[in-house]
């Protein structure tokens, strides 16, 4: 395979399993230089292992961080660049489901905290270096499941009431929000950002431990795409040169489509940002 990622510097966060280690996989077997981000030392030690020898490309490490500690994506962001001096591609794809309510160790909800809340911190900690390596691009991995929500600002962390997916489907707009709003903020710089909805994919993915996402989790695996297939359209944003020079937009199997009508809501996309900046504490 052609490697024409070579000396490129890529990130993909919840890398050690899923989407994420398939994009992974293909951005080193690209001949990128490729940070596997996990939370796990061993799992992440055998990730990068089993990639090295998949691609037969050494440019491949793993920095650890929970996404659900605030302190963590401080620390990945300093350990990156105490390291690198450059990053062309960030993929904002870590992801948990919660079926029941839980808050994180900075008290904040947890399904906000590790699918929203934690890219958008991290994000902001290495835009600069991202602004200086342009042409360069950010992809954050949403969900079709964006398109049954809202942002509820009166409760954000839905403390008078909560469902796991109704809180998934809140995070993930909110990933779509945030998309939209840095790519406004973006233009001119080459520095360029896409929301993605891989479609329903058969990972370990939602599997929290109760018995609805036990079942739901059968369907996917019979019915749903494998993660290689998945991953295609992350893949394809990370690497294509068809879509250089394409940002704020949300992508489904390879192709711009639209998103939810919320998700295009200015004032709501502002709202959201002044929100999250307070509350990461920047
Ligand atoms: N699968 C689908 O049908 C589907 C559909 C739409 C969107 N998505 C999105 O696609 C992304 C990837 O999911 P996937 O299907 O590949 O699932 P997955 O196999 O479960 O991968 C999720 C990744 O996120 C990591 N992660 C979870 N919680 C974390 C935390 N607190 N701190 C750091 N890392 C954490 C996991 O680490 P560990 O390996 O240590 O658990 C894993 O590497 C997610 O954002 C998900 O919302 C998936």
């Amino acid at each position: 395979m052609e490697r024409f990622m070579e000396g490129k510097i890529c990130m993909v966060t919840g890398a050690t399993s899923g989407l994420g280690e398939v994009t992974t996989r293909a951005l080193a077997a690209k001949g990128a230089t490729v940070i596997v981000h996990g939370r796990d030392l061993v799992k992440s030690e055998t990730t990068v292992r089993n990639i090295k020898e998949q691609t037969g490309n050494s440019n491949v490490e793993f920095m650890l961080a929970d996404f659900s500690v605030l302190s963590d994506i401080h620390h990945l962001a300093k350990q990156f660049m105490s390291r690198y001096q450059r990053l062309k591609v960030l993929v904002n794809n870590a992801g948990a489901f919660f079926y029941k309510r839980q808050e994180s160790v900075d008290g904040i909800e947890m399904t906000f905290t590790v699918n929203y809340l934690s890219h958008f911190l991290l994000t902001n900690l290495l835009l600069d270096t991202l602004k200086a390596s342009a042409p360069s691009r950010i992809i954050n991995v949403s969900s079709g499941i964006h398109k049954r929500a809202n942002i509820n600002f009166e409760d954000i962390q839905s403390r008078r009431k909560y469902s796991g997916a109704g809180a998934y489907g809140q995070a993930k707009l909110a990933l779509v929000l945030f998309t939209y709003e840095l790519a406004r903020r973006l233009e001119g710089t080459g520095l360029t950002v896409n929301a993605v909805n891989p479609g329903l994919v058969a990972t370990k993915f939602g599997l929290d431990g109760s018995k609805v996402m036990a079942f739901m989790k059968r369907l996917i695996n019979v019915f749903g795409q494998s993660p290689e297939q998945g991953a295609q359209t992350i893949i394809y944003l990370a690497t294509s040169p068809e879509v250089e020079n394409v940002s704020g937009k949300y992508f489904e199997k390879k192709r711009s489509v639209e998103s939810s009508k919320a998700s295009y809501d200015e004032a709501t996309a502002k709202r959201l940002w002044q929100m999250s900046f307070k509350m990461v504490g920047l």
